[in-house]
Formats: C-alpha cells, structure tokens, sequence
C-alpha cells in the first residue's frame, strides 16, 4: 500500500501516539480490503455515539484518545436530546453517561451536530470521497448524491476525521459500484409515499442482501429515495441502489441490465407489510426529517391536537432553519426533538406498539425497543397521533 511522506510521519509516532494508532488502523484495514492507498475525504460521519449502544467500555476508550479532527465531521444521533433530555423523560444517570461521550467526542473536534442526515448540513457533492458510518446516511451519500463512501464502522470513521484519508477500495472505486441486480417495480396505479418506498426498501433489502440493486419501474423524490435506501440498508445490507432516470449515476453511465439478475416486486408484496397493531406512541424523522418533511407535519398538525405521544426527530440545523415550521408543530402537542431518534434513545421502550412511516424504523424497533412496530404513510401516522 503506498504511504506518502507525511504519513509515514505519521506513523512513527511524530505526531502523537493517537494520529499514530489511527493511522495504523486506516492502513490494517486497507490492507485488509486490497486498498492501493489513502484517499484524501471531504467530511466524516461518526456512529458510536449513544450510550446505549457504545456502553462504558466505549466511553473508556474515546476519553484515552488525544488528537482533533482534520476535515469535517459529525456524530450519528445519541441516546437524548442535548439539552432538552429531562423534557423526554430520559433517566439523570443515562443522561450524565450520555452527556461525558458528547464531551469526548467534542474533545476530539467532532461537530455536535448528532445526525444521521449530514447531507442537509453540509454540501456534500457528486464524486466526494467520505467516512460515513450510518448505514442510511452511507445509502443517500452513494445513492442519491453519487458521492463515495464505504459503511465505516465507528472507529474508522473517526481514524479517517482524524487523518483526513481513508483507505480507497470497495464502493471508493468506480468498477465497484456498478449494479449486480434489477428490481423491476410492477406498481403504477397510486402516487407512492415515503412509507411506500419505506416498504419497498425492506422488502427489497431482504431480496438483495449486499448486492447493488438497479430499480426500474419507479420515480421516487428525494425524500422517498431516502426512505427506500434505508430500508434497504436495515434488512440488507445495501450502501448504494440506482434508479433508472432518477440517480445520478444511473444517469450518467448507461449500466448494462439487460444480462442482470432480474427480480420481479408486486403491490401486493408490499402491500403486506402494511399491517395494523395496537399503537400507543407515533414516532417519526427516521432517518431525520428533511426541511420538506417538517412543512408536511406543520401543515397536517396545524390547528390540530395530538393525543397520542407522537415524537419527531430531526438535526438541529434542519430544526433551526424552520422554525415556523416547528412551532406550528410543537403546538399540536407533538414534540420535535434533535441530536436523538427513535432508535438510539431509550425513549420508545416504555411503549409496546410503535407507529412509523419508515421501512427502517419498521425493521429496528422490534429489536431496538422491544416493542411491535406498524408502518404507515405520514397522514396515517398523523391521524393515529391525534385518535
Ligand atoms: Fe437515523 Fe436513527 Fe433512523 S440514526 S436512520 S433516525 S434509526
């Protein structure tokens, strides 16, 4: 693997013992995969950051770490809102726990933007090499931007904002991201919602498994493309789909298909997945809701009164930037919370029956929160909130 002169600075220890083990991790790892080399990256995207998930041990081993970052990077969401985390009921202990990882990874110089939709924070643009972890975020970047990133784990993403390279092999590499499978969409007879490209996500991740899939036969928006990638990144193990027309590379490179694996989806096959349970919480905004996502909420919760816990999570740059929005919101009773999801914090697990409009929050709840979910379209989970 070539190491240029400063890295090999690096990895004599001239700048610390830190930027030293993370180094060596970046070159393990490619070596690993077959890496020629390091590829300089735009920005990093940190998982590992909830307690809940990293545990003491994880504390422990960010609190040994001494060195900044050197491009941007921000933290996946954590176990509570920030500042607000005694409003969601989240327990003191919990919270100070909590509370000592954002102060390690700020240590670090990793922004405290806890998001898993960093796209809409910073420009992130066609071609981009980055160190992304979350698995819908590494899905958008991909997919929908058509910039490169592999699914990190969260300590190589945060060796790569450290160092500001990664190692260049797998989905880095142009030959690596043509698709392996065609999933021809025979549904045209309704206007499709996030939910149903929700749907169509984790129906279609368990089809695929870690193949790149090529969709025909849909016209998702981007929020709805959104939807579908992490779906497909939750019951497979998808980091990049296209979409005939729609996605950028599917665009510019004339894939041929015709020779592909070709897997027929019916309305039916998705229609399954809509099934009712008992709900006595709504949770929507996973992955975090975009600008166009809250305006929807304003507009269908205005004047309206919620009955039902109904959560709402976005970054707090989306949250900042629409305030009017959040406000109409907030007045329904509903609650708009960022830096957290429904996920990560240990919020749902007080209720058995969750209501989402998410293929990924369909496939995580039961395992992450222990209760049912049901999937619905957003004016679905709307109405349920305020029954
Ligand atoms: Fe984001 Fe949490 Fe869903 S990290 S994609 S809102 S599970």
């Amino acid at each position: 693997m070539q190491i240029d002169n400063d890295d090999e600075r690096i990895l004599a220890g001239e700048q610390g013992e830190t930027r030293q083990k993370m180094l060596e991790l970046l070159v393990a790892l490619g070596k690993v995969f077959g890496a020629e080399r390091l590829v300089p990256i735009r920005s990093a995207q940190v998982s590992g950051a909830s307690y809940k998930t990293i545990g003491e041990f994880g504390l422990q081993w960010l609190n040994s770490l001494d060195a900044t970052t050197v491009v941007p990077a921000v933290l996946n969401p954590i176990g509570m809102p920030r500042t607000r985390w005694q409003e969601m009921g989240i327990d003191a202990d919990f919270a100070r726990k909590q509370q000592a990882v954002v102060a390690a990874y700020e240590r670090l110089g990793i922004s405290l933007e806890c998001t898993c939709t960093p796209y809409y924070l910073h420009e992130t643009a066609f071609g981009d090499h980055l160190a992304w972890s979350e698995s819908s975020a590494v899905s958008y970047a991909n997919s929908v931007i058509g910039a490169r990133t592999n699914r990190e784990g969260g300590p190589s993403a945060l060796a790569a904002a450290l160092i500001g390279k990664t190692p260049c092999y797998g989905l880095h590499i142009e030959k690596n991201r043509k698709p392996h499978v065609v999933i021809d969409v025979q549904i045209a007879t309704r206007d499709w919602t996030i939910a149903d490209y929700g749907a169509l996500g984790y129906h279609s991740g368990k089809l695929v498994g870690n193949r790149i899939p090529f969709f025909t036969g849909i016209r998702p928006d981007h929020d709805q493309l959104k939807a579908l990638g992490a779906a497909m990144a939750a019951t497979g193990a998808v980091a990049l789909y296209h979409v005939e027309d729609i996605t950028p590379e599917a665009q510019k490179t004339r894939y041929r298909i015709r020779d592909l694996e070709k897997i027929p989806v019916e309305l039916r096959e998705i229609a399954n997945i809509f099934r009712e349970v008992p709900v006595e919480a709504v949770a929507l905004g996973c992955p975090h809701c975009s600008p166009e996502e809250l305006g929807t909420l304003a507009r269908l919760l205005a004047g309206k009164r919620v009955r039902k816990p109904l959560y709402i999570f976005a970054s707090q740059g989306v949250i900042d930037a629409n305030r009017k929005f959040v406000e109409t919101i907030g007045k329904s009773g509903a609650k708009v919370y960022a830096d957290t999801c429904m996920v990560v914090s240990p919020v749902m697990e007080q209720y058995k029956g969750i209501m989402v409009n998410s293929g990924k929050a369909l496939a995580y709840v039961p395992d992450m929160c222990g209760g049912v979910a049901r999937i619905g379209t957003t004016e679905e989970c709307v109405k349920v909130a305020m029954e």
